[in-house]
This record gives structure tokens, C-alpha cells and sequence, in this order.
């Protein structure tokens, strides 16, 4: 798992991840669905209720007269329910959950060997019980069991402590939607922030401009490692040495594999700052094979970081290796 593989150097890191993608395409094709028949949630979630074209119509009207609040047969609550709980699981199969076997009863507990509902959903709370570990504020912890450094930079965050202090705050599914659960595209992602940060609910109505900056600085931050990859593999070829090029490279890699985990700190300033001194490692990459016509004349690339960025980078990296310990 990645999440395991960000612990190596980035040599290995690599390789590791062709082993992964490999491994994850095997999986996509055998083992997934011979696990998903020894799974009762999976079994029975899927079979629900496959309404007919007329069914469908005559659900959507008690669904709307459910929504305006009109009165409503228990009947129609179930067949809601039951819709409910099959696009969960329609969800749920385009996600990379899926393919990784991460299955429902891994969040939501439960006996996935039963196939008698009763027996199966012993211990599957719903989201509304503040014990349930879908809980919007058990949420975080229940992730975090395998997003750990996710979980664990969050925890710095003011969204967190907001959660913590039973004010209103994003969760960890709030951004990712379940049930894909998956990374928001820009358009996406800054629909999310200005839900909440806007200037009618006065929280910090610049985030979702500064957060957006910031996103669209990571992704030069890419560019400019590539165009660094390019330029050492050429030089490679032609016989230079690039020992210290490729030492600027590594780091640089090792900033980007780590910004999306330190992403959920919600410190934008030091994002930027961890961001920007990747970008100078990256450059200074190029600029020692002699690509780069911005090589700076004083005392080096060091002098150009802020404070805040070599301590945050200091953090950043102590974290990750009190971590692997
Ligand atoms: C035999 C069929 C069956 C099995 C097995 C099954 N479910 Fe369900 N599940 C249902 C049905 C039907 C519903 C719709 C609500 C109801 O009838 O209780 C549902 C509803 C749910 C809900 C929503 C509950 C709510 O109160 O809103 C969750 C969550 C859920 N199931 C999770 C699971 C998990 C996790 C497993 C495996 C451990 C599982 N289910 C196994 C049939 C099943
Ligand atoms: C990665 C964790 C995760 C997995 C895997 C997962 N769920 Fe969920 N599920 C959640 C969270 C979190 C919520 C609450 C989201 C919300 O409030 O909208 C939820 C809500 C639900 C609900 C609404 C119930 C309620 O109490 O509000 C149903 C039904 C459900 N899930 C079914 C499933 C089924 C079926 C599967 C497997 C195919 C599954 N889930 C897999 C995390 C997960
Ligand atoms: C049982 C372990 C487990 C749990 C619990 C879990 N995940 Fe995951 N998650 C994984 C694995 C494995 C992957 C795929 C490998 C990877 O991308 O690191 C993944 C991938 C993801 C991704 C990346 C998806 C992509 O398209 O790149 C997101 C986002 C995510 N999980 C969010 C969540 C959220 C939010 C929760 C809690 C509601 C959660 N996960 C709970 C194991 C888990
Ligand atoms: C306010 C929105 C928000 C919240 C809350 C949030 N995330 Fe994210 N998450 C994002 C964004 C945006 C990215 C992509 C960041 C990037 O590419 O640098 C991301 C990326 C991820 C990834 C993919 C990391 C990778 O290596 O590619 C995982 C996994 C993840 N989040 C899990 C979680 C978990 C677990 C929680 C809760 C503890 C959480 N997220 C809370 C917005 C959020
Ligand atoms: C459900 C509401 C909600 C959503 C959605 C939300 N936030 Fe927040 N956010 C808050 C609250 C509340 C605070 C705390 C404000 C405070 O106490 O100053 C906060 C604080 C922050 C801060 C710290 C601001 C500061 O001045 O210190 C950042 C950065 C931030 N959010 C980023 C984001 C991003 C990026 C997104 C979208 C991916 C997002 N938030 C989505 C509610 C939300």
C-alpha cells in the first residue's frame, strides 16, 4: 500500500509503486470478485431492490413528498432506504476502495460472513448515532485507521479542533464524497471550500482563492521535477556526472510525495512555503546540469527560504520518521 511505501527512499518508491499498479490491475481482474462473493454486505447490497422503470418513477414522487415533508407510509421509507443503500454500493464499486478490498463493514463494522440482514448488521450504527463510527465526528478516526498520516495532520488543523468543539467543520468526508471517496478536481474542490468559506458565513472567505494558489503551485512544483528528470536522464546519456543533481531531484520528489498528506494540516502559509522550497530543489536540479539561467549568485538556494519553511520541512520530515519507527 502507498500509504506504507512513502517510509522508503524514492528509488524504491518506485519500483514499489510499478509493483502496486501491477499487483492493483492482477487484483482488478482475479482476486476482486472472488472476494466479493465471500462478502455478505457486498452480496446483498448489490442485489437490492433493481427497481423497474415504473418503480422508479412512482419512488421519485414519495421521495419528493418526503423532502417537502409530506407525510409519508412506512412502505416509502423503506423503498428510500433500500435505494439509499443500493447507490452506496454502486458508489462504492468505482472507488478505489474497491480495488483495494476495501470493503463496507471496514467503516461501518458488522459480520460480513452473515447473509441474514439481522445477523449481518449486528453493530451497523447509523450516521445519526454519536457512537457510530460514521459519526461526522467518529468520521476522522474511523479513516484514519489506514490514513494514518492523513489523520494525523488533520489533527493540527483548525477544521479538527472545530469537529472536536462540536462546531460546524468539514470531515474527512465532506471532501471526498462518499461513497467514491476520492480526490475532488479543481472545480470540485473549490465548490467544497466556498460552501463554508464565503463573506455571508464570514470564515476566512479568501481560502478558497489561497487554497487554489496553492494546488496550482504543487502542480509547478511537477512540472518542474519532470522537466528535472528530463534534463538528468539526458545528461545521463551524454556522460555527466549528475550525482548532485539527482541528490536536488530526490528531495524535491520526496516534498511532492508528501504534500498531499500535508494538505490536511489547513496551514496554507506553510504549504506554500514546503511547496516553493521543493520548486528551488527542483530547479537547483536543472540549474546544476547547467539548465536553468536563473542560478543565483549569493550564498545559495538556502538563503532564499523563509523560516517557517525550513522549520515546517523540518516537521514535516521528523513526522514522517517518528512514524516509521
Ligand atoms: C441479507 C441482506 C443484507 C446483508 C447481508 C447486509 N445488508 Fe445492509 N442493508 C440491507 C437492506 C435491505 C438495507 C435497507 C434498510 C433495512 O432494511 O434495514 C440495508 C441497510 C444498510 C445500511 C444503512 C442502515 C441505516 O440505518 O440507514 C448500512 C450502513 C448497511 N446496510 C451496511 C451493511 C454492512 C456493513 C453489511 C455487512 C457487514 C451489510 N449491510 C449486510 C440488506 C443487507
Ligand atoms: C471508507 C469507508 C466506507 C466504506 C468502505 C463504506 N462506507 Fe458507507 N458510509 C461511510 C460514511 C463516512 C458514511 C456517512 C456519510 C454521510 O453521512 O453521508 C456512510 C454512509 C452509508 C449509508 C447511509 C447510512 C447512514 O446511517 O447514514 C449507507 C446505506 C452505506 N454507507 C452503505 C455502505 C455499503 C453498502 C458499503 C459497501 C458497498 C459502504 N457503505 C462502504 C463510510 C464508508
Ligand atoms: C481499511 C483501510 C481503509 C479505510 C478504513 C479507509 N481507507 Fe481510504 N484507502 C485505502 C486504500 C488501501 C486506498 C488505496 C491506496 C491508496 O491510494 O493509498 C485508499 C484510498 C483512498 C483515497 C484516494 C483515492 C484516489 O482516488 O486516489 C481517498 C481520498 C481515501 N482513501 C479516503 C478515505 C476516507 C475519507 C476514509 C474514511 C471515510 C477512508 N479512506 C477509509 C484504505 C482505507
Ligand atoms: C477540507 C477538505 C478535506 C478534508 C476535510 C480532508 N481532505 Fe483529504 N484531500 C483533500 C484534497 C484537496 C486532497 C488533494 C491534495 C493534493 O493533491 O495535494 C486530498 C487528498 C487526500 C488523499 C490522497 C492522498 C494521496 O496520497 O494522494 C487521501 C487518502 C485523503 N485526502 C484522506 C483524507 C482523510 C483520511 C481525511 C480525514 C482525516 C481527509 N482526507 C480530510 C481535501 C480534504
Ligand atoms: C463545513 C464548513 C467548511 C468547509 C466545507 C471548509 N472549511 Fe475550512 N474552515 C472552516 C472553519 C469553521 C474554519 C475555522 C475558522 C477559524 O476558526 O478561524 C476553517 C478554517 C480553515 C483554514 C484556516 C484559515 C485561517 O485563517 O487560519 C483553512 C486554510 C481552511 N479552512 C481551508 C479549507 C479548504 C481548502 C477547504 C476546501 C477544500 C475548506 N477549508 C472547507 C469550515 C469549513
Amino acid at each position: 500500500m502507498r500509504i506504507n511505501l512513502r517510509k522508503e527512499s524514492d528509488g524504491m518508491n518506485i519500483k514499489k509503486t510499478i509493483v502496486v499498479a501491477g499487483f492493483m490491475f492482477l487484483f482488478a481482474i482475479f482476486a476482486a470478485p472472488v472476494s466479493a462473493a465471500d462478502n455478505s454486505c457486498l452480496d446483498c447490497h448489490e442485489k437490492l431492490t433493481a427497481f423497474s422503470e415504473k418503480e422508479k418513477e412512482l419512488n421519485d414522487i414519495r421521495i419528493e413528498h418526503l423532502q417537502r415533508g409530506v407525510s409519508c407510509s412506512l412502505e416509502c421509507h423503506a423503498t428510500k432506504i433500500d435505494e439509499m443503500a443500493k447507490s452506496n454500493y454502486q458508489q462504492w464499486t468505482n472507488s478505489k476502495h474497491a480495488l483495494f478490498n476495501v470493503t463496507c463493514e471496514n467503516c461501518h463494522g458488522g459480520n460480513s460472513s452473515s447473509d441474514v440482514k439481522e445477523t449481518a448488521h449486528a453493530g451497523v450504527l447509523n450516521s445519526s448515532e454519536s457512537n457510530s463510527p460514521i459519526f461526522y465526528r467518529n468520521v476522522p478516526e474511523t479513516c484514519g485507521k489506514c490514513h494514518i498520516d492523513e489523520l494525523n495532520q488533520f489533527k493540527d488543523s483548525k477544521h479538527y479542533q472545530n469537529l472536536r468543539a462540536l462546531k460546524q467543520a468539514p470531515s474527512c468526508d465532506t471532501c471526498h464524497m462518499p461513497h467514491e471517496f476520492r480526490v475532488l478536481n479543481a472545480s470540485e474542490f473549490q465548490t467544497v471550500c466556498s460552501s463554508c468559506h464565503n463573506i455571508d458565513m464570514k470564515i476566512a472567505p479568501d481560502v478558497p482563492d489561497k487554497a487554489m494558489n496553492a494546488i496550482d503551485n504543487a502542480e509547478k512544483l511537477k512540472n518542474e521535477i519532470r522537466t528535472a528528470d528530463a534534463a538528468i536522464r539526458q545528461a545521463k546519456q551524454q556522460g555527466k556526472d549528475v550525482t548532485s543533481a539527482q541528490k536536488e531531484l530526490e528531495a524535491a520528489i520526496s516534498i511532492r510525495d508528501n504534500l498531499p498528506i500535508f494538505w490536511h494540516s489547513f496551514n496554507l502559509p506553510n504549504f506554500q512555503n514546503v511547496t516553493d522550497n521543493g520548486i528551488i530543489h527542483a530547479k537547483a536540479a536543472q540549474t546544476d546540469l547547467g539548465l536553468s539561467p536563473i542560478k543565483p549568485s549569493t550564498p545559495g538556494f538556502g538563503a532564499l527560504l523563509s523560516l517557517t519553511g525550513i522549520i515546517s520541512i523540518y516537521l514535516l520530515i521528523n513526522r514522517t520518521k517518528r512514524k516509521d519507527n
